[in-house]
């Protein structure tokens, strides 16, 4: 079982450095937000102020993202971390609409505290924290909070189901971040490939895994909306 409280996501300097240098080390992580935004865009734009949901928002990239697309939305951040809770505070601070819930995913499953309708459930690099029995409790918690046609997508690091394309996979990380970082930080941020599998606060499943765990809990449309290696945006539809 992951045990969020022994987790380094409750270490200050940890959490604080994802904030710091996540942009130079998650490759693309602009384009998959776009890809984020344009879904909600094209799927629950013509919903009149759309619910959204963030499970483990971080600093509130992803919900700032959305909501300086489309200031109507009614959106809920979660993360299990206070000082994650108050970077996205800050960073949402000029949006009127917004409610933060400090609680761990295990929190949620044992004892529930959101409302059922949302209109579309997003979450990015968390859920691989969970191992997988935890994973599909997740999902099916999701399920059951989206409203009827809403959609979940999940933007998040899965594990490579053989080994020779996981090698690949983490020379092509690598590769991106030998091209797009600065020479100064390559020491720092080129071990960070290898510990996807090797940090014990990390989880990752195979995509399939995954997407066979939403079919069988009922969600429509499924399907991968990206890869990049290990980097994928999944999802379907209540
Ligand atoms: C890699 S960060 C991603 C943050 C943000 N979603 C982003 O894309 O930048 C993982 C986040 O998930 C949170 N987290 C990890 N495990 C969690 C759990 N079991 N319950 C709630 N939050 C969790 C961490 O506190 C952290 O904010």
């Amino acid at each position: 079982m992951s045990d969020f409280d022994s987790s380094q996501w409750t270490d200050s300097e940890f959490s604080q450095e994802y904030r710091t240098y996540a942009n130079d080390y998650l490759p693309d992580r602009f384009k998959l937000i776009e890809i984020v935004k344009s879904f909600f865009k094209h799927f629950i734009h013509t919903v009149d102020a759309p619910r959204v949901l963030d499970l483990g928002c971080g600093d509130g990239l992803v919900m700032h993202q959305l909501l300086k697309n489309d200031d109507r939305i009614r959106a809920t951040l979660v993360d299990g971390f206070s000082e994650m809770l108050e970077s996205a505070k800050k960073r949402l601070a000029d949006f009127d609409t917004v409610q933060f819930v400090q609680a761990t995913f295990q929190d949620l499953l044992e004892d529930d505290r959101l409302p059922s309708n949302f209109d579309f459930i997003v979450s990015s690099f968390a859920i691989h924290h969970l191992e997988m029995k935890e994973k599909q409790a997740l999902y099916q918690y999701i399920y059951h909070h989206l409203s009827t046609d809403g959609f979940f997508l999940n933007l998040d690091v899965v594990l490579a189901p053989y080994q020779d394309l996981e090698q690949w996979y983490l020379s092509l990380w690598r590769e991106w971040i030998n091209a797009n970082v600065d020479s100064s930080k390559k020491p720092e941020l080129l071990p960070i490939p290898q510990q996807y599998k090797d940090n014990p606060d990390n989880f990752p499943d195979t995509l399939s895994a995954q997407l066979e765990a939403l079919q069988a809990i009922g969600f429509k449309n499924v399907d991968c909306f990206y890869k990049y290696g290990i980097f994928t945006i999944f999802g379907g539809k209540r």
